[in-house]
């Protein structure tokens, strides 16, 4: 497809929701094309699976910052521009964003996270999920703003949380439906594409 947006997928650790959007953009006819993979943590095993998918990776390292947490995202603005980048994701990207890149790339980076959003931002969210007695639980992709885990929601799946069921196998569970979603979501966030599951309600007892 002529004009696909070029994006960049940022991570801290094993990628494997990058992966996921690497091998949805192998279709010719997906918007966008994964032209980046950009990591704060220079040995996140995520990086060298990429690399081997073919797609060019940058590490900037946040330690040679300190507390600088804007210079270090400088130096990440620098390289999307470099790459001619057109639109973020973050996947599991594990550092908090100032409102200098957030404002600079509003309505252009998407994050996914592990809850059923507004519900349970931050970490540990399928403890609590499990803590909380929560029958559904889920992802949501959404557009990053300033405050964390907040922005306007793109997309949520949503599974039913089993009896006695460890956070460990529910993670596991929802990072399935995430591998599915996100793809969806940037699809969709870039109209191409409905989401593929149907608008009928789920009810859970
Ligand atoms: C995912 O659960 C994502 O929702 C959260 O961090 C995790 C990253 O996993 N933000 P991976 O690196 O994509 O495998």
């Amino acid at each position: 497809m002529a004009g696909r947006v070029r994006v960049a997928v940022l991570i801290s650790g094993r990628g494997s929701n990058m992966t996921a959007l690497v091998e949805a953009a192998r279709d010719p006819d997906y918007p966008a094309e994964i032209a980046l993979v950009l990591a704060n943590v220079p040995d996140a095993a995520g990086l060298r699976t990429a690399a081997a998918a073919g797609i060019p990776t940058v590490a900037i390292d946040h330690h040679p910052f300190g507390r600088d947490r804007e210079a270090h995202e400088r130096a990440i603005d620098a390289a999307l521009a470099e790459a001619g980048i057109g639109l973020v994701c973050l996947a599991g990207y594990m550092r908090i964003l100032t409102p200098w890149l957030t404002t600079r790339w509003q309505g252009r980076m998407l994050n996914i996270h592990p809850s059923l959003l507004p519900a349970f931002p931050g970490l540990h969210t399928h403890e609590r999920a499990l803590a909380a007695g929560v029958r559904l639980h889920g992802c949501t992709v959404h557009l990053v703003t300033e405050v964390m885990d907040q922005g306007p929601i793109l997309g949520q799946a949503a599974i039913a949380v089993r009896a006695d069921e460890t956070a460990g196998a529910l993670a596991e569970r929802v990072l399935a439906q995430e591998h599915v979603l996100y793809p969806a979501a940037l699809a969709r966030h870039l109209g191409r594409a409905a989401l593929p599951w149907s608008d009928r309600s789920l009810i859970v007892v």
